[in-house]
């Protein structure tokens, strides 16, 4: 599908429900998404899996537009309480959105959101909070084009979160996600995220992903800054290059269910992105010392056990640690004893593979 795919039929139905709601799941990539063209046109495919605790819950209430200067008219609430913070990147999403939605500049929208995850955790909230209000938009769409199917509300669903954050454009299904074109799947896209289809083995039912809070502040360089330093970035084409010879062999590794084969995949895609980032210019550093004693730590338990734990990160110091579910004892175990030192607060997230958003 094309843009022009995504622009609204005449409506027929009226928006007649006053409140719409989603819950949205954070997600987690094995291949990184990292270096994009406007807006948000990833650079190289990336795959994620879906996660389930971590999640954003959003209601927006529509009401009458009130006359004023404003073309969107909209309150932000996070937890109950106005959150001004947010309202700029939100008027952005509205200006993007508006050409596949001409309804958002006639209404007011009042949007009530909280995160299952502390705000300050350092979870990027961004992948989860702009696909449970794409989602929004589109229950809303749907009343007015009653005839809309499910597989389209789910592509123009994935397309608008997009236009928010790439990221989050593979937090509207799950378990597993791929955003970007790819060679190996067909109906993947550079515009929206699709549903992976194909085959998975049972290692990876239920597979676990602990989230360690090493750093719990504001991120020093966002992902918009960081994607741009990849413009121009020496290693760029290379990079690019990688990540989709990484992805088809991750598909085999899916397929086969080869625990060991995965570990490099992911461990080395994670340091990949780090790596692109210490050696952009400027050159800058997300990684804390925490997060190098957690990974130095999980190498050895490794190396003494036959587990099948490993790392990744996203942009920013906490570490996700990966494993199947049959290793989840031990694994708690061992975080329990060994990592929680190295944590914030000794705080940490169990989560695992989700299956996508909710209608709430
Ligand atoms: C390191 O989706 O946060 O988490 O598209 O600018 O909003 P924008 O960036 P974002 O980038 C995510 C980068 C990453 C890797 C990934 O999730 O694939």
């Amino acid at each position: 599908m094309i843009h022009k795919d995504f622009i609204s039929k005449p409506y027929t139905g009226q928006l007649e429900e006053t409140e719409f709601g989603w819950q949205s799941p954070s997600n987690i990539a094995l291949v990184k998404y990292w270096g994009k063209k406007e807006i948000q046109i990833p650079a190289n495919p990336s795959i994620s899996f879906t996660l389930d605790n971590c999640h954003t819950k959003t209601k927006v209430q529509v009401g009458p537009k009130v006359k004023s200067e404003k073309e969107f008219s909209f309150e932000v609430l996070l937890d109950g309480k106005p959150k001004e913070a947010f309202a700029p990147k939100i008027e952005t999403f509205f200006k993007r959105v508006q050409p596949y939605l001409p309804f958002v500049d006639q209404y007011h929208f009042k949007i009530q959101t909280t995160n299952s995850f502390p705000h300050s955790s350092g979870i990027a909230s961004s992948a989860s909070g702009m696909s449970a209000l794409a989602l929004c938009f589109m229950s809303m769409e749907k009343t007015l084009l009653p005839d809309m199917n499910q597989e389209y509300f789910f592509k123009k669903a994935s397309f608008l979160a997009r236009l928010g954050s790439g990221s989050a454009s593979r937090s509207t299904q799950g378990p597993l996600m791929v955003f970007g074109e790819h060679q190996d799947i067909p109906e993947s896209s550079n515009l929206y995220g699709v549903k992976y289809q194909g085959e998975v083995h049972d290692n990876f039912n239920n597979y676990q992903d602990t989230v360690l809070l090493v750093d719990v502040g504001e991120k020093k360089v966002s992902s918009s800054v960081g994607h741009d330093l990849v413009n121009g970035h020496p290693f760029a084409s290379a990079r690019f290059e990688q990540a989709n010879k990484n992805l088809s062999e991750l598909l085999q590794i899916i397929k086969q269910g080869d625990l060991e084969a995965f570990v490099k995949v992911v461990e080395s895609e994670a340091l990949v992105l780090h790596a692109i980032m210490m050696s952009s210019q400027p050159y800058y550093l997300l990684l804390r010392p925490n997060t190098l004693r957690i990974i130095e730590k999980v190498w050895e338990y490794r190396a003494n056990t036959n587990s099948n734990l490993c790392f990744t990160l996203d942009a920013g110091a906490n570490v996700h640690l990966l494993y199947p579910e049959a290793e989840k004892q031990e694994v708690l175990q061992f975080i329990r004893n060994e990592l929680v030192v190295y944590c914030k607060n000794e705080q940490y997230i169990c989560d695992q593979i989700g299956f996508g958003a909710k209608k709430l």
